[in-house]
């Protein structure tokens, strides 16, 4: 398959390794050409540390990248037979990128997008090919994590279902089957843990650390809510925060203070080199 993606942040670049390394043609798109270099190098940082762990060979490296190519330009032609969108996390971003993406894909061509909360049904109306849009969700880091949420629009046909499923199971993923609904499954109920360790946080509970030291003795999490929060980028979780808050008219969705004012402060976690914790850029 020759897959588009659009976006080449740390999803899109993990997306894009992962179809490669499955044999996949992949084109890599970016309205940012350094956004594209950036992602390309993150790419070959991933495939030098597994050449380092000897667990594949500098060849199979090689070709991996070999099939990875640079696609500034959205609209241009392109043979694409699905596209996966890994913008940033806005609806009317994602929105103008479906209809662009109409446009400029091959009629046979699927639109999938990797959003983690924001609805298909109505990324799917902006195009119109509504059977053949729908949602492939993956986790981050995406050549680590195995699930990806395949998510039905109110018009994603079986076959635009089934070609995804087996493409998601080609790329050593697991899909599992959600309808659309705010937040999916996974963000419907992670954000909401995460929100409230902010909370708690914010309110003196604990201290950062300590919240995160309970969730990850306690609980058996690879990560603390906050450490996670960070890793995924307080400016994503604020934006998954405000589509659950909005899509269910529910004030338990609401999103914490503390969250918004770091969010305003440009504290976006690991991304930005600061969040609930300091890193070295
Ligand atoms: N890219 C590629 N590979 C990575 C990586 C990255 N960013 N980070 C770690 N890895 C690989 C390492 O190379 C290592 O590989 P090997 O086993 O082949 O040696 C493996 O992952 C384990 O890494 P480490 O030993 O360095 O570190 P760790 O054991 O602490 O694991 C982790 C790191 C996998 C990130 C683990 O901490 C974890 O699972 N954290 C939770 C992640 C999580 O919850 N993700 C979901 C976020 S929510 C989401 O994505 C959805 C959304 O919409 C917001």
């Amino acid at each position: 398959m020759k897959v588009l993606v659009v976006g080449a942040g740390q999803m899109g670049a993990g997306i894009a390794q992962v179809c490669a390394a499955s044999g996949h043609g992949v084109a890599l798109n970016d309205v940012d050409r350094a956004a594209i270099d950036r992602g390309i190098a993150a790419i070959a940082g991933n495939l030098e540390r597994s050449v380092s762990k000897g667990k594949i060979d500098r060849v199979q490296a090689d070709a991996v990248l070999d099939r990875i190519d640079a696609h500034p330009d959205l609209a241009a032609a392109c043979d694409a037979d699905i596209a996966i969108e890994a913008a940033s996390e806005d609806e009317t971003l994602k929105q103008r990128l479906f209809a662009t993406l109409d446009r400029a894909l091959p009629a046979r061509a699927l639109l999938a997008s990797n959003t983690s909360s924001i609805s298909i049904t109505v990324l799917a109306a902006q195009t119109g090919r509504a059977e053949k849009v729908i949602g492939m969700h993956f986790m981050n880091p995406v050549p680590v994590m195995k699930l990806v949420e395949v998510i039905r629009g109110l018009a994603t046909s079986d076959e635009t279902y089934a070609a995804v499923e087996r493409l998601a199971r080609g790329l050593g993923k697991t899909p599992v089957e959600v309808a659309d609904y705010p937040g999916f499954v996974s963000n419907r109920i992670l954000m909401p843990m995460l929100n409230e360790a902010m909370y708690a946080h914010m309110e003196g509970v604990a201290s950062a650390e300590a919240i995160d030291t309970v969730m990850k003795l306690g609980m058996n999490h690879p990560m603390g809510p906050l450490e996670l929060a960070d890793f995924i980028g307080l400016d994503t979780c604020l934006s998954i925060m405000e589509v659950l808050y909005r899509g269910f008219s529910d004030p338990k969705y609401r999103p914490c203070p503390l969250l918004k004012k770091m969010v305003a402060a440009g504290c976006y976690g690991r991304k930005s080199g600061r969040g609930f914790y300091r890193y070295d850029r």
